[in-house]
């Protein structure tokens, strides 16, 4: 039977950081997989999320099952999180999932549940992911113009301009801050206009947001998932834990549904319960339970906020330091884009030969689209990477 599977071709992020870790040379630098590396190039488990751990070990008395949608205490930190107190609970459905991949997984599957023919519109470049889940569940995807190579920002005119084909039912896939791969994201203005566009023509928003807190701050970077919410009768949220809280393999995230139809919510409840069940049943609980330790407790919340602003702040220092290296040498500015984008990721506009060339020639690994992880480099790595960047003619 299992000679009739189709072939699968491995996700281009994660066969790169196996091809990286075959690489035998010790000068490496690995630019490739979203994942933060702080200083000495470790992925620490951050003091705030490990205190919370040994406090669970010290006081958790059962592994029994939780609730199906997840535990109470969660969703509601996530959506405070999230949507801070603007929001009535009772507009919001939601359900813990594991990771933002599941919730992106499950969003999608509710869009093809609740409007069938839905065309989903996605950045153009997008997350190679949610391309594949796309394609997977079968739904017709429209990308639009997002991304402005010349100017390395926001191409807002194109991409209002192709929003215009939306119909009523479609939905429009956008990421809440730290675009990836491209690192750049609308300005106030563009958002506006996006949320114009879509409620012209009746189109629902779907946010992901797996960067919150790596941006401009935890605020700031759901000031336009905030806007969007206030503004559009129905909005799709799928959040991820597994950066901010550096939490990764605990699969920690949130699918929510924001409607301003208080009628519809328990409709929507009980839809969003029963993908959970069809998934996996109960979503995974460690890292949700640490999460809501860590939110729930001044002490511990402090010194997570204080640890996030350090990654954020370190990622902001080695893209000023990039960019600045990189102006330094060239002695002009095409590079500052690096300093203006947000977020771990950068496009920079690399060919698939200087990707190649970055990689064999230079050991620095990169993502095929020419996707940058700021945050997998070391300071002591800038000028490596200035090098090997000019040398394969970008
Ligand atoms: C990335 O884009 O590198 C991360 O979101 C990790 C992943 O699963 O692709």
């Amino acid at each position: 039977m299992m000679r009739g599977l189709p072939a699968f071709a491995a996700d281009g992020i994660l066969k790169l950081k196996q091809q990286l870790l075959d690489d035998p040379r010790d000068d490496k630098i690995d630019l490739g997989v979203g994942v933060y590396k702080d200083a000495s190039g470790e992925t620490p488990i951050m003091c705030a999320v490990k205190r919370a751990e040994r406090m669970l070990w010290e006081t958790e008395t059962t592994k029994s099952y939780t609730s199906l949608p997840g535990t109470p205490e969660y969703l509601a930190a996530m959506r405070r999180l999230i949507l801070g107190d603007e929001v009535p609970a009772n507009h919001v459905a939601a359900i813990g999932t594991p990771g933002g991949t599941g919730a992106v997984r499950l969003a999608l599957e509710l869009v093809r549940m609740a409007r069938p023919g839905a065309r989903v519109f996605v950045t153009n470049p997008t997350w190679g992911n949610h391309l594949s889940i796309l394609n997977y569940l079968g739904i017709e995807t429209v990308p639009f113009r997002y991304f402005d190579t010349a100017s390395h920002g926001v191409d807002t005119a194109g991409m209002i301009s192709d929003l215009n084909q939306l119909r009523e039912c479609d939905v429009v896939m956008l990421h809440g801050c730290c675009h990836n791969p491209s690192g750049a994201d609308p300005d106030a203005e563009g958002w506006q206009a996006l949320i114009d566009v879509m409620n012209a023509a009746g189109a629902m928003p779907m946010v992901d947001l797996a960067y919150q807190g790596f941006g401009d701050g935890l605020e700031a970077d759901v000031a336009a998932t905030r806007a969007i919410c206030a503004a559009c009768p129905e909005v799709l949220i799928a959040a991820s834990c597994s950066k901010n809280f550096g939490i990764y393999r605990e699969r920690t995230g949130i699918f929510m549904a924001v409607m301003h139809d208080a009628g519809a919510h328990t409709l929507t409840q009980g839809a969003l319960t029963h993908l959970n069940r069809q998934s996996y049943s109960f979503p995974p609980d460690h890292g949700a339970r640490l999460v809501t330790m860590v939110l729930g407790d001044g002490d511990l919340r402090a010194e997570w906020q204080a640890e996030l602003d350090e990654m954020r702040g370190r990622m902001q220092s080695l893209r000023g330091a990039l960019a600045q290296e990189l102006r330094a040498r060239t002695n002009d500015g095409r590079f500052d884009f690096i300093d203006a984008h947000r977020g771990m990721f950068s496009l920079i506009g690399a060919s698939p030969a200087q990707v190649a060339s970055l990689r064999d020639d230079h050991a620095v690994y990169i993502v095929g689209d020419g996707r940058i992880n700021i945050a997998g480099m070391a300071s002591c790595d800038v000028p490596a990477v200035a090098t090997a960047l000019l040398a394969v003619g970008l």
